[in-house]
């Protein structure tokens, strides 16, 4: 696989300062090094460039960030590279999606978006009770109005929420559980996890993408894992993700083949513990691209 490491060291879309340190402390981590130790051709692109002015805020500065990582995944994905984004607040999706999307309409390829979150992150400013941007981007992405001035073409087509799959769930508020039901959001939450495990929800979705073909872009905030496996975050939530859990998935997504970007959200490097949610996270993104315990596949249920 050809990488293009791409780092948005961003956290104008909340009000905990600390995640625009988060791509260094995943370089720091040894991200690159580990994945070119798996035999990939990693190009690290360096630290994308708000397009905008320098002293903007609030939702102008989001918007500067989205319009020019747009134009820079679009750029990596136009080139055949796998676009991994380094956060940086979720605010960034906006910018990674709007990306797949242009280059999706090119190839003509359908786009789904698999959400590895504790939240929804798809209030609008009149459901939001905390008024921060990190909590909107699948909204904004998904067509609800008043939220098109974070787009670099205001006038873009809305994902299609019925992609979309929120994993992980144990944090909505009100006004968005309403808006993700009328949506028809597709959600696996914790209890759904808890019931039946990661792999029944997962191998459904990603059939469905690969039976239409799809470009499945993964969104990956580190508060979908358990703040006991990962504390730095400023929006911890009990009851995340396990060690394993997040690892079958990672391998999971890997033999699917369908992974065509990835965004990796919301370390806050100042709230960790010596560095180690920040290396969590790159031995994730090591299982996601085809570090194995065996060096051989999973076999077939059948098979087993
Ligand atoms: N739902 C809350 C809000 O909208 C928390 C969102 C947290 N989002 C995140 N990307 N960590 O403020
Ligand atoms: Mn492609
Ligand atoms: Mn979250
Ligand atoms: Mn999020």
């Amino acid at each position: 696989e050809r990488i293009a490491i791409l780092g948005v060291p961003t956290e104008v879309g909340t009000s905990e300062p600390g995640s625009v340190m988060g791509p260094a402390a995943l370089r720091t981590a040894g991200l690159v090094r580990t994945l070119r130790d798996l035999g990939h051709a990693v190009a690290d692109h360096g630290d994308v460039v708000p397009d905008g002015p320098a002293d903007a805020v609030g939702r102008p500065a989001v918007a500067a960030w989205t319009r020019a990582l747009a134009r820079r995944v679009e750029a990596a994905l136009y080139a055949g590279d796998l676009p991994v984004v380094l956060g940086g607040d979720h605010s960034l999706s906006l910018g990674t999606v709007e990306g797949a999307m242009r280059h999706c309409a090119r190839t003509g390829r359908p786009l789904f978006v698999l959400w590895l979150d504790a939240h929804a992150d798809f209030n609008t400013p009149e459901t939001s009770p905390s008024g921060n941007l990190h909590g909107m981007p699948l909204a904004a992405l998904c067509g609800e109005p008043g939220l098109s001035d974070l787009f670099a073409d205001p006038g873009r087509p809305a994902l299609d929420p019925t992609r979309v799959h929120l994993f992980g769930l144990r944090s909505i508020d009100a006004g968005e559980r309403a808006l993700v039901a009328a949506r028809n959001v597709e959600v696996t939450d914790m209890r759904h996890i808890d019931e039946f495990g990661v792999v029944a929800p997962l191998r459904r979705s990603l059939e469905r993408v690969a039976a239409a073909s799809g470009h499945l872009h993964v969104s990956f905030d580190i508060d979908f894992l358990d703040p006991g496996l990962a504390p730095a975050v400023g929006t911890t939530v009990p009851g995340g993700a396990t060690f394993r859990e997040a690892h079958l998935i990672m391998e999971m997504l890997h033999d699917s083949g369908l992974v065509g970007s990835l965004d990796v959200v919301e370390l806050n490097p100042f709230l960790d513990e010596r560095g180690r949610s920040a290396r969590v996270l790159v031995e994730l993104v090591a299982s996601l691209f085809g570090r194995r315990i065996l060096d051989r596949p999973t076999p077939p249920i059948a098979a087993v």
